[in-house]
């Protein structure tokens, strides 16, 4: 069933486990997420950057509705990263239950101010509102303590953030970023820091950029001849201690965009011959359900819908 994002993630806060939010671009993406969470028992989110809007528009909603609305399990379908009020107010005209506000890069009275209007605006229609506050962006683990602080979020910050906005979600910056290049080794991911605004905060905190660019993947990216760098994301085990205290909602998108790319390629690698799309993209959305699996695991959402 389709669902908010409300619906979905107080739950996960209060039952100390995390819905993992993926990024869809098409239908394959689309039914590799909301096919593998019934399978599982799982609620999950589905969600949509600006640029899949751009990409897919209504037809792809539609076809991220369409398969919510018939789930066994609660989907939410959110914008991510919306950049402002404008956008915000057009996903939900074309059907999204969740939407993203993200005001970061400004000033905090701006952010506080744009953020409000949103969620002004997308109550009075029953829907719910992620923001963020702090700056995404890898960070080092021997970067100094000044350093750190400048852009990852601050916790007193985060509570009258949350008390000006009435915002239902709240991203924070806690060292991670965007993309398969998220540090040397072991990326860091600040869980003191995330500790602090659990203990402040009972809204449902969001973590984005965290992709666990799995090394099997990587590897196989390289054998069908793909080109990745010292690609590196967060590790399982971190992921599971961060929703221990309080990270509810958990943004990929990078693995399953490695996942189908390894799958296509290994197909047209094996098969020169191939030209049949179901042959192609098939064992793709095979690949990726195994990485939405893994994940759902990993997250603790198993059995929780
Ligand atoms: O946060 C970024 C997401 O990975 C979406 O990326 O804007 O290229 O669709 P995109
Ligand atoms: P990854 O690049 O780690 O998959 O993060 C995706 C994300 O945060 C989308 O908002
Ligand atoms: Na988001
Ligand atoms: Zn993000």
């Amino acid at each position: 069933m389709l669902v908010t994002g409300n619906d979905i993630l107080v739950p996960a806060r209060a039952g100390k486990y995390g819905v993992a939010a993926f990024n869809t671009n098409n239908m394959e993406i689309t039914q590799a997420i909301i096919h593998t969470a019934e399978r599982l028992r799982s609620p999950v989110i589905v969600q949509m950057s600006e640029g899949a809007i751009k990409y897919g528009g209504q037809d792809l909603a539609n076809i991220v509705k369409d398969i919510a609305t018939r789930a066994s399990v609660p989907v939410a379908l959110h914008l991510d990263h919306g950049s402002s009020y404008v956008n915000a107010l057009k996903a939900i005209k074309m059907g999204f239950t969740s939407v993203m506000i993200d005001a970061s890069h400004h000033p905090f009275e701006e952010n506080v101010a744009e953020t409000r209007r949103v969620v002004e605006a997308a109550h009075a229609m029953g829907i719910s509102v992620e923001s963020e506050l702090g700056r995404l962006g890898g960070i080092e683990e021997h970067v100094v303590v000044d350093e750190k602080d400048a852009f990852l979020t601050d916790p007193q910050e985060a509570v009258q953030f949350v008390e000006q906005t009435g915002t239902d979600y709240l991203a924070i910056a806690i060292g991670t970023s965007h993309g398969a290049y998220k540090g040397k080794g072991r990326p860091f991911i600040d869980q003191a820091r995330i500790e602090q605004i659990g203990n402040l905060l009972s809204i449902p905190l969001v973590a984005h950029g965290s992709s666990g660019v799995p090394k099997e993947i990587v590897e196989r990216f390289r054998a069908s001849g793909g080109e990745i760098g010292d690609a590196a994301g967060i590790a399982d085990e971190d992921l599971e201690q961060a929703t221990q205290h309080g990270i509810a909602k958990v943004n990929v998108d990078t693995d399953l965009r490695l996942a189908s790319t390894v799958g296509i390629r290994e197909v047209l690698k094996a098969s020169p011959k191939e030209f049949d799309p179901r042959k192609v993209f098939g064992p793709a959305r095979d690949v990726m359900a195994q990485i939405v699996e893994h994940k759902l695991r990993v997250l603790g959402s198993v059995g929780k819908a």
